[in-house]
């Protein structure tokens, strides 16, 4: 089956597994240093050498079991990979000093790794090294202008090596690399959407089997998708809705009638006292996330006591909240999410996270197919800390309400028109300034509200969305008018990055 990614610790590791998903192909990914026989559980037609932050020349760094290349199936490395590639069919590399990053120009392509490719095209690079001789018998088959090795090919070519990332976005033809990869190899394209559900449900039902299952429901895509999962899979488990008292406008009886009408039996939990008071006094955005994950667990603890006991707590954490909040090995946390950086070190349960692998834009796939109706499916990504991390800085009930009534007419606007759905995401958020108005002949004292509405397929990266003019002047007019706390309306127009999408 398909293609064995052995991961060597490198953070785009979870785009390679998406690329190859997305090239409809069978792909696990596994430690990089598996020995030679897990591998061949999977019985795989080719191997992907990911990259990763240690160096070939650390006495420590991993390596892939020798044997792997006793199989002989076809291998391709990307940048750690390549070096990997490199000193095992005794070439030579050196070192450079700092780590490089950014994009470069990939000129003189040739053979079937580049097969269709422009005379010049832009790829991203993240190495730490370069290969200076090539391994016996190995032709150069990319360069650029700084580096005249930034591809190379084995004999019979059946093995590729990378300097570049073909996986990220930022290599403009790195999807058409990957391709004629799986073409050149012959690797079958024959994964659809719904082995990739039927893998999960596997998945779940031999991690499960009799235990029990607590699931922490928030009504957005995710965990809705989860629960027709575990449904699914036959797997009984308890929904629990936590309303922390940071949901938006109408949201809590919204999400209970949703989830009605799917069948789908939820306990709510009025803790909103309980979360507001533990966020007083509290600025930092770190530290509201973490308050918020660790009283998320005290009421899901409390709901087991009652309801349980429950050997695991599934959630529905995708791969994006992995990487941003956990940080791999050489990543940087971003900011701690609050069901994966934010949780309390001890928990009482085994996390049940089978979404974890996946990106929005797959669960949504998922999601359509086990039935979730479009008004779930479609509804943007709203953060487990909600309003909280809205609200710049203390979080109170009477900023809450003025964020709440300011933030649903920028929505309710967006239903209005097919803007909804044509941005990733779109809401206000609370600044803590004022800023002085007139209104009539009044001086006026109001809150200075942000909207920020952004483009964007995973929320890894997003662009600020070119909202018409017309229709932010009508809903700033709406807001002044109608929530007279606030005086004044700017609109946010930073991209990801610099910026995240949410304001802390
Ligand atoms: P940022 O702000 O990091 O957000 O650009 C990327 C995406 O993740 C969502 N987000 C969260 N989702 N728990 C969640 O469930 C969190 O703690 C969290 N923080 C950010 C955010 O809304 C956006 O879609």
């Amino acid at each position: 089956m398909g293609i064995v990614v052995l991961d060597f610790g490198s953070q785009y590791t979870p785009l390679i597994a998406r690329r190859l998903r997305e090239l409809r192909v069978y792909s696990v990914v596994l430690p990089g240093t598996s020995p030679v026989e897990e591998i061949c559980m999977q019985e795989p037609q080719a191997l992907i050498f990911s990259g990763g932050p240690a160096s070939v020349f650390d006495s420590d760094a991993p390596l892939p079991d020798p044997r792997v290349y006793d199989l002989d199936i076809p291998i391709l490395g990307i940048c750690y990979g390549m070096y990997l590639l490199s000193q095992h069919f005794e070439g030579q590399m050196k070192q450079v000093g700092r780590r490089e990053y950014g994009k470069a120009l990939l000129i003189h392509c040739k053979g079937p790794l580049f097969a269709g490719f422009p005379e010049e095209t832009q790829v991203w690079m993240s190495h730490s090294g370069t290969v200076t001789a090539l391994p016996p018998g190995w032709r150069v088959v990319a360069a650029t202008k700084e580096n005249p090795v930034a591809a190379i090919e084995s004999p019979h070519a059946r093995y590729f090596a990378v300097q570049f990332h073909p996986e990220v976005v930022h290599t403009v033809e790195g999807r058409l690399m990957l391709e004629n990869f799986l073409q050149a190899m012959k690797i079958p394209r024959d994964r659809t959407a719904e082995h990739t559900m039927e893998l999960l449900v596997q998945e779940v039902k031999e991690k499960v089997g009799s235990e029990r299952v607590l699931l922490a429901l928030s009504g957005g895509v995710d965990s809705s998708t989860l629960a027709l999962l575990l449904a699914h899979a036959g797997i009984e488990h308890t929904a629990v809705f936590v309303d922390h008292g940071l949901l938006r406008q109408g949201e809590r009886a919204e999400v209970e009638q949703a989830m009605h009408a799917l069948g789908v039996e939820v306990i709510t939990v009025d803790a909103a006292g309980q979360f507001i008071q533990a966020l007083q006094g509290v600025w930092d955005p770190e530290e509201k996330r973490k308050i918020i994950g660790r009283e998320f667990i005290t009421v899901l603890k409390e709901k087991a006591r009652e309801y349980g006991p429950f050997q695991f707590l599934a959630q529905g954490t995708l791969c994006p909240d992995v990487i941003e909040s956990a940080g791999g090995a050489g990543t940087a946390r971003i900011k701690s999410h609050h069901n994966v950086g934010g949780l309390p070190r001890e928990l009482p349960f085994k996390l049940l996270e089978p979404l974890r692998s996946l990106f929005k834009d797959e669960v949504r796939e998922l999601a359509r197919l086990l039935g979730l109706p479009d008004a779930i499916c479609l509804r943007h990504p709203f953060p487990g800390p909600g309003l909280a991390i809205r609200i710049l800085g203390e979080v109170t009930l009477e900023k809450l309400e003025v964020l709440r009534r300011a933030d649903a007419i920028f929505v309710q606007a967006l239903q209005e028109t097919d803007i909804y759905q044509d941005v990733w995401q779109a809401f206000a958020v609370l600044t803590p300034w004022r800023s002085v108005g007139v209104t009539g002949d009044e001086r006026h004292y109001g809150y200075v509200v942000a909207l920020r509405a952004v483009t964007g397929v995973d929320g890894m990266t997003a662009d600020w969305a070119r909202l018409p003019v017309e229709f932010l002047d009508k809903v700033a007019w709406k807001i002044t008018c109608q929530v007279p706390e606030v005086g004044r309306v700017v609109y946010d127009i930073t991209s990801k990055p610099p910026a995240t999408i949410e304001w802390e």
